[in-house]
């Protein structure tokens, strides 16, 4: 379903038919909030099963109602950060696959004279960095945000950090490889580049209006 990206080592794109099917209705600038917020869910969760492939299990033993069997279970907890505010809107679909990780918000925004990231918010469990982490945001542009969410999940000792989001800039998958190498991008799409204001082009506009039909 995902395959590595021949110019961007740090990124699988998710080529499924499905995934590109509503990433269309997302793009369309005719596409509603209600409508943009289902669809954004919809493909978070037919990212995750491919996302969560790598997490680590071990083997135990249970009793089944007929005689003892074995079965693996995954290792460590897992928490689901989004960057607040557009992550939100693919955690849900996140979790409806994967309903036993925990969930931090880190609140960041980027300044629209600069696009460089201001955080105004960070809540995350106690012992976040026993597992791994899946940090989700929908945009991926200059690649700020993402950035400097990794050095906060960092700060805190987290070591395993998976980036999962919808469409992804050349540039902000560049400043990814260059920061933070050892965080795998999971993206719906890698677009053509970032245009003077620093948004996705082709794109689909800002994520957050959208989502939340603030514009
Ligand atoms: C958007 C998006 C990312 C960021 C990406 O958030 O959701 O967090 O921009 O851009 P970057 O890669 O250049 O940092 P925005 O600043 O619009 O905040 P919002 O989610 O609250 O609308
Ligand atoms: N943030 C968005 O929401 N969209 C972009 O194109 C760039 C940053």
């Amino acid at each position: 379903m995902a395959t590595r990206d021949p110019r961007h080592s740090n990124a699988l794109v998710y080529d499924h038919p499905l995934v590109q099917h509503k990433l269309t209705g997302l793009r369309a600038k005719a596409t509603n909030h209600a409508d943009f917020r289902r669809l954004l869910n919809e493909v978070a969760g037919l990212m995750a099963y491919e996302v969560c492939s790598g997490l680590p299990t071990r083997e135990v033993s249970i009793e089944t109602p007929v005689a003892t069997a074995k079965g693996r279970v995954l290792v460590t907890p897992v928490t689901i950060v989004p960057i607040l505010r557009a992550g939100l809107a693919m955690t849900d679909g996140l979790l409806s696959l994967f309903p036993e990780a925990r969930v931090g918000h880190i609140g960041i925004y980027r300044d629209e004279a600069t696009a460089k990231p201001v955080t105004y918010y960070s809540k995350l469990p106690d012992e976040i960095a026993l597992g791994p982490v899946i940090l989700v945001d929908p945009m991926l542009a200059t690649g700020g945000s993402a950035a400097h969410a990794v050095e906060i999940l960092q700060q805190l000792g987290v070591k395993t950090i998976q980036l999962v989001c919808l469409v992804a800039a050349p540039e902000g998958l560049a400043v990814m490889q260059r920061l933070h190498p050892d965080v795998m991008v999971h993206t719906a799409a890698i677009d053509e580049r970032l245009n003077e204001k620093c948004y996705i082009v082709p794109g689909l506009g800002d994520a957050g209006d959208r989502i939340f039909g603030t514009h």
